[in-house]
């Protein structure tokens, strides 16, 4: 596993020098895997099923995409070090996990700043949030587009109504440190782990709570090991589609269009339906009865939100005050 920035810069060099000695002609369909780590039916799940449909009814004999679910090939952090040494060709990690490559995409981890999904939208289409996409150039991967999860919600043994109740919890986190000093604003102690390790880290008490969307805690079935969840709202969670840049360059010029203009339609279709998504996963865990869903007054929200307000200012100097004053634009 790769853990810092020059690491990550050493594997690329690597892999640049790999793909340049071994390259072969190869007249077959172009394969694309896709690994990624949520079931089939969420959101992202759904998503790159209608990228590989899509791409296999239009670009059919000239691109073949293999798509590989629910951590099932690789976990997110290995899925960024098989993109650079080009052992996969697409995946859609969580924002939260390029922390480790770049800390512009820290800006969508800042609880509350985004109070909904349009507004993470009308942010994502703005020009700063647009330049986003390219932000990872120089370690040679590039962003096609954004995919909305949903909001997230806390979840844990006690009904967590103010910060107070998340007292000593020990929270999962993805590997974010945006995520970590948020934790550690509300009293709880951050333990970053894979998302294929959390069932069983709630399961045997290895963590006690966790953050994530209704569709993740649904079909991850985080419901049945947590006995309350907060309706919180309080962080987005979203992908960015993202390819080797190498690859991406050397497809042949129509290929590539063809393939791009396919992940917009997807993406367009994808962010559609993320919110029905998630609240009919929501609607299924409270029918489940396993576990109680707890929602806040608007006053218990504030509180929330005040305790957690410091985080900005701790991570205003990494993301940049522009950046954070284009996404609170954004809001209306
Ligand atoms: C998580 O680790 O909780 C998420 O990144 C999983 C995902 O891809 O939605």
């Amino acid at each position: 596993m790769i853990t810092s920035k020059r690491n990550f810069f050493i594997v690329l060099c690597m892999a640049v020098l790999l793909s340049a000695c071994g390259e072969k002609a190869d007249d077959g369909p172009i394969l694309i895997k896709f690994p990624h780590v949520t079931a089939p039916a969420t959101p992202k799940g759904q998503a790159a099923e209608r990228f590989k449909q899509v791409v296999e009814e239009r670009l059919a004999g000239r691109v073949v995409v293999e798509v590989y679910p629910s951590g099932q090939l690789m976990s997110d952090d290995d899925s960024l070090d098989a993109l650079a040494f080009g052992e996969v060709q697409m995946i859609a990690v969580s924002l939260s996990k390029l922390d480790r490559l770049t800390h512009k995409f820290q800006i969508f981890d800042l609880p509350f700043l985004f109070p909904d999904l349009a507004t993470v939208e009308r942010f994502q289409a703005s020009t700063d949030g647009a330049a986003l996409l390219d932000s990872m150039a120089d370690k040679g991967l590039q962003g096609l587009s954004f995919w909305h999860n949903g909001m997230k919600q806390f979840g844990g043994p006690v009904p967590m109504r103010s910060p107070n109740d998340a007292k000593g919890l020990k929270f999962r986190i993805m590997e974010s440190d945006v995520l970590q000093a948020q934790v550690l604003a509300i009293g709880g102690n951050p333990q970053k782990m894979a998302f294929g390790e959390v069932y069983q880290a709630l399961q045997t008490g290895a963590v006690d709570a966790q953050e994530n969307t209704w569709s993740n805690i649904y079909s991850s079935k985080f419901y049945e090991v947590q006995a309350y969840l907060t309706e919180t709202n309080h962080g987005y969670l979203g992908y960015l589609v993202t390819v080797n840049s190498q690859f991406w360059n050397a497809l042949p010029a129509d290929i590539r269009v063809e393939l791009d203009a396919i992940v917009q339609e997807v993406s367009a279709w994808a962010n559609e339906n993320s919110s029905q998504i998630n609240q009919e996963a929501m609607e299924k865990i409270i029918a489940s009865g396993a576990s109680e869903v707890v929602s806040l007054t608007a006053e218990e929200l504030l509180e929330w939100q005040k305790v957690m307000r410091p985080v900005w200012e701790q991570f205003e100097s990494n993301i940049g005050a522009d950046l954070i004053a284009a996404a609170q634009a954004a809001r209306q």
